[in-house]
């Protein structure tokens, strides 16, 4: 009873898979074109609504991207009579361009707060990544922007990063007109405490800013984070099937959350998502031929005990 009066919980978040893009980018064995299309294709029929398909890099940086206008276009095509939004991690103007060329409508622009990181991934600033979202706006308007703050939980060269340099490229992409934010701990090390002070502190300095949250399972907390934020009011999260993922150029990072085990905490504690677990399980079935010593979630190996209600009397 005390925690009915402490707490209230969402009915309903809203789930974002990023298993095509982040969680095969880290594999340095080849993912066949025709595999990923047919990841793609098992996410939405899983119920997923909204899917990062591919990223526009430069192959040199990302080799598993390098099939991203293929990848990109067959999403867009079967994403359309399912009300699904594809959307594609872009770096720069030329990846935006790239993108708009197959169709990709919403892009996840990636800047990240800490300078370090920024330069090892993008070669830039994050003020000259900034400079370039800018002309981004003006050059393609018709694109709209999700703002992907990387290393908004730490940094694998710097270490803490300061919540104000978080809060500038938040309050820069406001600047410029665009509404939706992700938080991303790109290395994996946030804590629950640590994501309750952000987004309280955020929140402050933001009021209206509502972000989504991206975690990293690295050292085992991504889901206590999650948790946390959804207790702070958080609806949207990333996630990638299988537990997959990691960025390159982030020594060290692991996996993602895990849809798997992220949509059965849901199930448990009665928020609803729209995702039906047998088929996503389904799907990583499929990656565990394909990645099996990258996967990372629990569910796919454990009994699922659904046979049993476990909320006591
Ligand atoms: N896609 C493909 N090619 C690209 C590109 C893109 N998005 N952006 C630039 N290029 C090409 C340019 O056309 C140019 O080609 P050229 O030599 O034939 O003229 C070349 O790359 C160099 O361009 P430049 O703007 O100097 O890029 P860079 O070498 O500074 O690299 C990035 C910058 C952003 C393209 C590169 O660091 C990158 O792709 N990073 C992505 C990292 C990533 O995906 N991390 C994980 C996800 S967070
Ligand atoms: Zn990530």
């Amino acid at each position: 009873m005390t925690e009915m009066r402490m707490c209230s919980w969402p009915t309903q978040v809203s789930l974002t898979e990023v298993c095509p893009r982040d969680g095969l980018q880290n594999l340095s064995a080849w993912i066949p074109t025709p595999e990923k299309l047919a990841l793609i294709d098992g996410l939405m029929a899983s119920g997923l609504k909204r899917i990062e398909a591919t990223s526009f890099v430069h192959p040199a940086a990302i080799p598993q991207m390098k099939d991203a206008d293929i990848v990109a276009r067959h999403a867009v095509a079967q994403a359309r009579s399912l009300g699904v939004e594809i959307a594609a991690l872009v770096p720069n103007l030329k990846g935006a361009e790239r993108a708009l060329t197959c169709g990709i409508t919403r892009v996840n622009y990636v800047i990240s707060a800490s300078p370090q990181h920024n330069l090892k991934n993008i070669n830039r600033t994050p003020q000259a990544s900034l400079a370039e979202l800018q002309t981004l706006r003006h050059a393609l308007p018709e694109l709209e922007v999700t703002l992907i703050v990387a290393t908004a939980f730490g940094c694998p060269f710097q270490g803490a990063v300061p919540i104000a340099d978080v809060a500038a490229l938040l309050r820069a992409g406001r600047e410029m007109g665009i509404s939706r934010f992700t938080l991303c701990d790109t290395i994996g090390v946030a804590n629950p405490r640590q994501t309750v002070q952000l987004l309280q502190q955020l929140r402050l300095a933001l009021p209206e800013l509502d972000p989504a949250l991206h975690m990293h399972n690295t050292h085992g907390m991504a889901l206590a984070s999650i948790y946390a934020a959804i207790g702070q009011g958080v609806t949207r999260f990333e996630s990638a099937a299988g537990g997959l993922g990691g960025c390159p150029f982030a020594p060290g990072a692991a996996g993602n959350a895990a849809t798997e085990d992220l949509v059965n905490m849901l199930n448990r504690m009665g928020i609803a998502h729209g995702v039906d677990l047998g088929r996503l399980l389904q799907v990583v079935d499929r990656l565990q031929g394909l990645a099996p010593a990258a996967l990372s979630g629990m569910l796919s190996h454990a009994r699922r005990y659904d046979e049993f209600e476990f909320s006591q009397p």
